[in-house]
């Protein structure tokens, strides 16, 4: 079954142009096995839907996150944050030609546009923000698509929403939640080709055993009452520190959606705060102890925090920093001090099945554990997979309270496992639809007793 539903994928392949539809609107008609040059991290994730060196002929941005420890001389050594490339798939991006050679770690919005033209691959496959690519504007962008002779594929990690084009136009555009993002490069993957390996059913039942596991967690959280907050948090003096709203990261988003607790910011009253802004509350770090005198030691101050922060959900570019013994004396939060934090890989990176996995199997344990440390306080009712809740989140200071019913169900598509899908003849068929969906092993939603309410999605 499985060899003639590939057999046929095949020969369809080479006959039907596939169709993928991007989130700037744009139709893209593929043939074959095209190649494409794209983001060093978006080539990860889609080595993950079988990507080889046949198709990536060249990548452009960093190779590790911000504020990495990744050692270039020593490329066979993982870094200490989780969301970097691994070694292989550093091998694996480190091979092709490198279209930003100056950028190795962190921030860089470098693109070679003459070794592009040299190239000439089919397709530039970019990632971007309310519409717009990260790192071009429109003189570039229309230099690459008169080499390629095609536009750009576009995919938006943070928000979606048909008029959601730049900041002025914020109110049309709903945050993304991660499986969504990864339902998308899963789709860009087969139209452009990819075979698809099988490690690919693995990692979706992995994330989905994450996922319940992340939900007992919280579960669990919920029931002491604990409450985290992700920020990038600088603790030097007359430093401003950064609180996320929940709603606008793909992580979150998939935290939330999972049940844990997290507070949405915003509760800064002080002329010094900025609420304002896209994705962050913008705060001076002191305001967080609003108890502390002006150049009073924050040790003597902590224990009456801006919000009940029971455990951090620190952003992973300031990792080295934030876990680090001088950031305890310069930061004295109680949850600091009680090593109550987690990482956070602010924005996904990676996205892929394999990495929602990791990423809510690292979070699990340190969620499941954690103890409230402050004054408990009411959780608000919110249907957190909601459009409205992806949009305008809770006000500042609430976090939402624990309700399965309205958690996200794609986290929890177990694909069944091989035996049954080849004794249940489970393939479902071929649909031919603007999109060739091949073969498609039945998926379904792995529903034990506590997943019996009907979940609104
Ligand atoms: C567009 O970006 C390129 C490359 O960064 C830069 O050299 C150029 O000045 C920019 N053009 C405009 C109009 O901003
Ligand atoms: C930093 O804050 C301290 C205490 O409030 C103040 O005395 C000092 O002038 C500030 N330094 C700068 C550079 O703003």
């Amino acid at each position: 079954m499985l060899f003639f539903a590939s057999a046929l994928s095949l020969l369809l392949s080479s006959a039907v142009a596939r169709t993928f539809v991007d989130d700037r609107g744009v139709t893209h008609e593929i043939n074959g096995k095209p190649t494409f040059v794209t983001f060093t991290h978006t080539a990860v994730t889609l080595s993950h839907f079988g990507l080889g060196k046949d198709q990536l002929v060249g990548v452009y941005g960093e190779f590790a996150h911000q504020g990495s420890d990744f050692n270039f001389e020593v490329m066979s050594e993982e870094s200490t944050y989780p969301a970097d490339p691994t070694p292989e798939e550093m091998e694996f991006i480190t091979s092709v030609p490198h279209l930003s050679p100056s950028c190795q770690v962190g921030y860089c919005q470098e693109f070679d546009v003459e070794a592009f033209e040299a190239i000439k691959p089919d397709y530039l496959v970019m990632h971007g923000y309310r519409g717009e690519l990260w790192g071009f504007n429109s003189t570039i962008e229309k230099q690459v698509v008169n080499i390629i002779g095609k536009p750009i594929i576009y995919i938006d990690v943070a928000q979606q929403g048909s008029n959601c084009i730049g900041e002025e136009n914020a109110n049309q555009c709903t945050g993304k939640s991660m499986i969504e993002v990864i339902e998308q490069y899963d789709a860009l993957a087969m139209a452009l080709g990819i075979p698809r390996p099988a490690s690919v059913t693995q990692d979706k039942r992995d994330m989905c055993q994450a996922a319940q596991a992340f939900q007992e967690a919280a579960e669990a959280a919920q029931s002491k009452g604990v409450r985290a907050l992700a920020g990038f948090i600088d603790a030097t003096p007359n430093a401003t520190s950064y609180l996320a709203y929940p709603s606008d990261d793909m992580v979150l988003r998939m935290f939330e959606e999972l049940g844990m607790p997290i507070l949405h910011p915003g509760s800064c009253t002080a002329e010094t705060c900025d609420t304002t802004q896209y994705f962050w509350e913008w705060i001076p770090t002191a305001a967080l102890f609003p108890n502390c005198a002006d150049g009073q030691a924050f040790s003597e101050c902590a224990d009456t925090p801006l919000y009940p922060v029971d455990l951090w959900l620190y952003d992973h570019r300031t990792t080295l920093t934030f876990t680090s013994p001088d950031f305890r004396t310069a930061f004295p939060d109680l949850a600091v001090m009680q090593g109550q934090y987690a990482y956070w890989p602010i924005g996904g990176g990676i996205i892929s099945y394999k990495h929602a996995a990791e990423i809510l199997n690292i979070v699990a344990p340190i969620l499941a554990s954690a103890e409230r440390i402050h004054p408990g306080s009411a959780c608000t009712p919110a249907d957190v997979s909601s459009i409205e809740h992806a949009q305008d989140g809770l006000e500042p200071g609430q976090y939402a309270c624990y309700d399965e019913s309205v958690h996200r169900l794609e986290y929890f598509q177990c694909p069944a496992s091989d035996d049954k899908a080849l004794s249940g003849g489970a393939i479902s068929g071929i649909v031919i639809a603007g999109v060739v969906v091949l073969g498609a092993v039945a998926m379904f939603v792995m529903r034990q007793n506590r997943y019996g309410k009907e979940a609104s999605s």
